[in-house]
């Protein structure tokens, strides 16, 4: 829509902008647009997603600790997933509904993510003659390959627990089962391991890049929320990987 068409005075950037555009023959893209192919609101889209999936993840953590209290308490926990909101909602209709909300998040998180570092080699398409700090070299190497990682582990972990299509012995609406039958051998807790220690660095990482997007200039500020970034990561991490180790160790069986 022409910024001319709205109902309000164009002030001289407008008319500048619209009457440059209509020499070039283009409409004035829509502000959403503008938006999202500017690179600070890419990665304020970054950084929105990343945390909503991390809510996610820390209450799908908090969740799974329900297998300490035993088969009945987390299957019963996973059947409660599938009924909430009702009677207003039916059956599973929440747990759509936030697959739905999952996959808009992670579709976005690693669209943003594609277009930001084509952006960064464009721009410069020969590197530096002096190399980036090795600290900086190691968070955009992780956080890279990392999510790449992630997103596999992803589709392979839905296979495994939610499909059971990789499970070593699944069996439809007994998640405790599954997750026993799967952490009694050694190379899925590998995977599974390995797949956890990039999320804890992920969520490392990213905390503090999403804190810098979301405009925290401060440094005590900054500081503080690495503090609060690191801690997530590692009480995120640990309370997943308790649940294998468990298995692994008997405590669990
Ligand atoms: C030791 C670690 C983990 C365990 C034991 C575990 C366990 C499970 C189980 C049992 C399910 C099936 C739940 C059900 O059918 O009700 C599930 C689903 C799922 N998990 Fe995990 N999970 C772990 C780590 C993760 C991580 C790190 C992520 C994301 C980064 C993740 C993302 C998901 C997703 C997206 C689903 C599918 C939810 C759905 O659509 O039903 N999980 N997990």
């Amino acid at each position: 829509m022409s910024l001319t068409s709205v109902n309000r005075r164009p002030s001289v950037l407008d008319v500048v902008i619209d009457a440059a555009q209509r020499r070039v023959g283009r409409k004035r893209r829509p502000a959403a647009r503008q938006f999202w192919d500017s690179t600070i609101g890419k990665k304020i889209v970054m950084a929105v997603t990343g945390a909503a999936l991390l809510g996610f993840v820390f209450a799908h953590m908090v969740g799974n600790l329900k297998t300490f209290f035993g088969a009945n308490d987390l299957n019963a926990y996973a059947h409660w997933l599938r009924t909430i909101g009702e009677p207003v909602l039916h059956y599973e209709w929440f747990l759509w509904i936030m697959r739905a909300g999952l996959v808009v998040a992670v579709v976005l998180h690693i669209t943003a993510t594609v277009q930001l570092v084509r952006r960064d080699h464009r721009a410069r398409p020969v590197r530096y003659a002096h190399r980036r700090p090795v600290k900086a070299t190691f968070a955009v190497h992780t956080m890279r390959w990392g999510g790449a990682t992630l997103a596999v582990f992803i589709v392979w972990h839905i296979l495994d627990l939610t499909v059971g299509q990789v499970n070593q012995d699944f069996v439809a609406g007994d998640p405790y089962h599954n997750l026993v039958a799967d952490f009694r051998v050694w190379w899925v807790n590998v995977i599974y391991l390995v797949a956890l220690a990039m999320l804890g660095l992920h969520i490392d990482h990213g905390f503090a890049s999403a804190a810098r997007t979301l405009g925290i200039t401060s440094v005590t500020r900054e500081r503080a929320l690495k503090v609060v970034g690191r801690a997530t990561a590692i009480v995120t991490t640990a309370g997943f990987a308790v649940v294998p180790i468990a298995v692994m160790t008997g405590l669990v069986r």
